[in-house]
């Protein structure tokens, strides 16, 4: 039985993610992190595997994904070090021994043809996860 391991479940993405892996799996092959306690228990009170985790916590993110198959990141936001962030979820994706993960980039064919601070980081993660070899 595969499982998948969803950032960002609390987000508008998120949510709408985890509303249509809902129709197509098992809630117990869904696993969730959020840094609120009580949004932890909604997501666990419907039957998900729902952990306390931070992009910045690398040993909540290496929790999270044990017996995980793969995971989806979803792209963190400007509060912290984006890239950072990326790369400790990708960093314990591949400690954990994660098959696969998938991340919310941006369709972009050429990256010289729109350069700002996010779309860089985008690319940077997608570099990141490629050298990884997830
Ligand atoms: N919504 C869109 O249409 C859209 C389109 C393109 C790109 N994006 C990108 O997709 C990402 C998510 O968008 P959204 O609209 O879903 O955002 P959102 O509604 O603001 O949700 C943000 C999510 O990120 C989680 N999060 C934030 N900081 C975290 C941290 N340090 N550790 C772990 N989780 C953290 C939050 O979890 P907790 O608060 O529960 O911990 C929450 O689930 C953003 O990067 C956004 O730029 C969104």
């Amino acid at each position: 039985m595969e499982k998948i391991l969803v950032t960002g479940a609390t987000g508008h993405l998120g949510g709408a993610v985890i509303e249509n892996l809902l129709k197509k799996i098992a809630p117990n092959q869904i696993s969730v992190i959020t840094r609120n306690e009580e949004k932890r228990k909604d997501f666990a009170s419907k039957g998900l595997n729902a952990f306390l985790g931070n992009y910045d916590d690398v040993a909540s993110l290496e929790n999270a994904m044990q017996g995980v198959d793969a995971v989806l990141l979803i792209s963190a936001g400007d509060q912290g070090d984006r890239m950072q962030e990326h790369k400790n979820v990708v960093d314990a994706a591949k400690k954990t021994g994660l098959k696969s993960i998938a991340y919310t980039s941006r369709c972009l064919r050429d990256r010289t043809t729109l350069v700002n601070k996010l779309m860089q980081e985008h690319f940077e993660t997608e570099d990141y996860i490629i050298a990884s070899g997830l």
